[in-house]
């Protein structure tokens, strides 16, 4: 199907910037925003991999993409950002990439839990990503170049609350996990300031994807049929951090209606998510470290 005539439109003008020999990675490529801005980097040029937990759905998606563009570069990997082990490995073999996107995400999904025990969607959207970039910002920060780490949050950080005694209660999960992630992004981009990793933040605004159609069952297509924004336009985020004019540490989304809707632009950052970010790297650090303390006597076990 190719882009649409209005976002060719909107790439000629804001991003002009060929983006031709550059290596992009997605994590959760395979649908929604992930896929489509996989799609708008490739007709800019970059070479994309996606990094997905599910092999067959990756490689569904690239054979869309290369029918598309036939010519594209795109390889894909394996990464199921909810898992300790699967992101261990995947750090293990971390390609050089000028830019790397962590856009995997669930949304609301009570009583489920990841491989090491924490609630699916804080397992996921933070302490997924938290671990992740924690193993792989030190390598990406060894390249002789320069390199955009943009994490996908949403407007809903903007209502979220945190409170460590109920950091894992499934109430009101995926707002804190979007509140973590800027907190955390905020914390990335003062602490890698004036180094070769740039941090952004990036948000879709709000559109119908896949990650809330096990949310609203069968009525799920009237929200199909409601005025949200295209995926392919939430999906120009990214596009417009790395035409180059957007300032390191900005987020950036759909600018009107509260950012649920619209083209993207820089958004103003809500105060929410500038204070208290020590003591949530602190907690975060020490529910990090217990697991992986618990994986080792594990792994010791095993050996012995
Ligand atoms: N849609 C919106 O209105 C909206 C609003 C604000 C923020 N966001 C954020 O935008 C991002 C993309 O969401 P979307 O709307 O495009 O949803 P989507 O279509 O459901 O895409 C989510 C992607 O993440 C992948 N994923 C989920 N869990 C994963 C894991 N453990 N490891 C690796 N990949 C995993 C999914 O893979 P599978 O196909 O294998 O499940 C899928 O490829 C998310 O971070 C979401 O929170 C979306």
């Amino acid at each position: 199907m190719g882009l649409s005539k209005k976002t060719v439109k909107f790439l000629s003008k804001k991003c002009t910037r060929s983006l031709a020999g550059k290596t992009v990675l997605i994590t959760g490529a395979n649908s929604g925003v992930g896929y489509k801005t996989a799609e708008i980097l490739i007709y800019l040029g970059a070479r994309v991999i996606m990094a997905c937990r599910s092999a067959e759905k990756a490689n569904a998606a690239r054979e869309k993409l290369l029918s598309e563009y036939p010519n594209a570069d795109i390889r894909v990997m394996s990464l199921d950002i909810s898992d300790f082990d699967s992101i261990d490995k995947f750090a293990d073999k971390l390609p050089d990439v000028d830019v790397f996107i962590n856009n995997a995400g669930v949304f609301m999904h009570p009583g489920e839990t990841t491989k090491q025990g924490f609630d699916l969607v804080m397992g996921t959207n933070y302490i997924g990503v938290y671990y992740l970039s924690e193993k792989i910002l030190p390598k990406l920060a060894q390249l002789g170049h320069g390199v955009a780490y943009i994490n996908t949050i949403s407007i809903i950080h903007k209502v979220a609350k945190v409170r460590f005694d109920r950091f894992f209660s499934e109430k009101g999960a995926y707002s804190r996990s979007k509140l973590c992630l800027a907190r955390y992004s905020e914390y990335l981009f003062r602490k890698y300031s004036g180094t070769n990793i740039s941090v952004f933040m990036s948000h879709p605004g709000i559109t119908i994807t896949q990650i809330a159609s096990h949310v609203f069952g069968r009525i799920y297509f009237l929200a199909k049929i409601m005025p949200f924004n295209s995926t392919e336009k939430s999906s120009l985020s990214a596009a417009v951090i790395l035409a180059g004019d957007v300032p390191e540490g900005s987020v950036v989304g759909p600018g009107k209606l509260f950012g649920g809707w619209g083209y993207p632009k820089v958004n103003k950052k809500c105060k929410r998510a500038l204070r208290d970010i020590d003591p949530l790297i602190e907690f975060t650090q020490n529910a990090v470290e217990k697991v992986n303390s618990g994986r080792e006597e594990k792994t010791k076990a095993q050996v012995t």
